[in-house]
């Protein structure tokens, strides 16, 4: 994880963070008791392919969470069996794993049938979000704005159909697979010739492979707590990646790469950047937090949703406990807040004999 993401000062006459309008959503749990949490396990590791940046995650919510004084357990599902957190009286987990077998609802559904609370969002909003064209699907049916996009299957992946792809998505285009995060799997193809082999790239990760039209400009992430018509979006992140960087190692492990927050942006930028965030996590149903990554088109400033990541990085180092710092919520606070949120999207734990 890179550990020099630059935090700029303030940009006179430009948008600017603090005081932040968090409309009472870091209320009811400052200063509320840690023991009242109970017995907390945080999620960590597991076994996706992005396990080293959870443990990251996790281990900087379990200091933070130890630091406030709630009774916190790092809990690795990798190497333990789910079930153990009914049989040792864990009563709320947080999750701080990140893709497959972590933020694609199938914890929280393994979750839901223990009946322990759990941060983030649920089953069905996490599912969704775990995949780029569903979450597309959803942006376009409520009139959101998203690249335009080609799903390939196995048959539309031979050779001879694949000038079709930018014959009508242009050129250049992304190439990704649909269901990984991390920039794994993705290409920037520049030409005709390009494109069978990032196709093959994408598909050693996704059966189906996910072409969108390429969105040339500024890159920014915005995220978003809490739920229904009280999620509030957080200050705008702006990303300064070099051109065409896309891969992991860049993204973790390199420091060419700045992270601007409060962003600069013009505040009506910002402004409709976060309404157009607030609507996408909406439209899915996520409840929480989320971050959703955007492209700003240059020609005509106009953002477009590239995906919601529902378990975020939690290192201190990363995008949400930055902008949330910009809003003058501390990482402590952030994770403080973010376990008072734990819930199941059945309502209440159910009633009845315990296991
Ligand atoms: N349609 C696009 N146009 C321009 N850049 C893109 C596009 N899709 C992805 N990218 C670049 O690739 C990065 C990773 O893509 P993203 O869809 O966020 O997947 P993930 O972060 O899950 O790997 C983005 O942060 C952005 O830099
Ligand atoms: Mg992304």
């Amino acid at each position: 994880m890179s550990t020099d993401r630059r935090v700029t000062g303030q940009v006179p006459g430009r948008s600017q963070a603090g005081p932040y309008p968090l409309g009472g959503l870091a209320d009811g749990f400052v200063g509320r008791g840690a023991e009242s949490f109970g017995k907390v396990a945080v999620l960590m590791g597991g076994s996706s392919a992005e396990r080293e940046i959870s443990l990251m995650s996790g281990n900087g919510v379990l200091a933070a969470l130890l630091s406030q004084g709630v009774d916190a357990q790092a809990f690795d599902p990798a190497q333990r069996d789910l079930g153990e957190l009914k049989r040792e009286g864990f009563e709320r987990v947080f999750i701080a794993l990140h893709g497959r077998h972590g933020e694609d609802g199938t914890v929280q559904g393994a979750l839901e049938l223990l009946g322990i609370p759990y941060t983030g969002s649920g089953v069905m909003a996490s599912a969704i979000a775990m995949d780029k064209t569903m979450t597309k699907r959803v942006w376009l049916a409520s009139r959101l704005p998203t690249p335009r996009f080609v799903l390939l299957d196995a048959d539309d992946q031979a050779r001879e159909r694949l000038r079709a792809v930018p014959d009508d998505l242009g050129l250049p285009l992304i190439v990704k697979p649909p269901r990984e995060g991390s920039s794994i799997g993705i290409t920037k193809v520049a030409g005709y010739s390009d494109i069978a082999a990032a196709v093959q790239l994408a598909a050693r990760y996704d059966p189906d492979v996910l072409c969108e039209e390429f969105i040339q400009g500024d890159e920014v992430t915005c995220p978003v707590l809490g739920a229904g018509p009280s999620a509030t979006a957080l200050p705008v992140v702006l990303i300064n990646a070099p051109e065409g960087k896309y891969d992991y190692q860049h993204k973790y492990f390199t420091d060419d790469t700045s992270y601007l927050c409060p962003s600069g942006l013009p505040s009506d930028e910002e402004r409709e950047i976060q309404r157009i965030v607030v609507a996408a996590y909406r439209a899915l149903g996520c409840r929480g937090w989320g971050r959703a990554d955007l492209m700003i088109r240059a020609t005509d400033r106009k953002p477009f949703l590239l995906e919601m990541n529902t378990s975020p990085g939690m290192t201190g180092h990363s995008l949400v406990p930055m902008s949330a710092r910009a809003a003058g919520l501390s990482y402590e606070a952030l994770c403080l807040y973010l376990l008072s949120t734990a819930s199941l999207d059945s309502g209440l734990p159910p009633a009845g004999p315990q296991a």
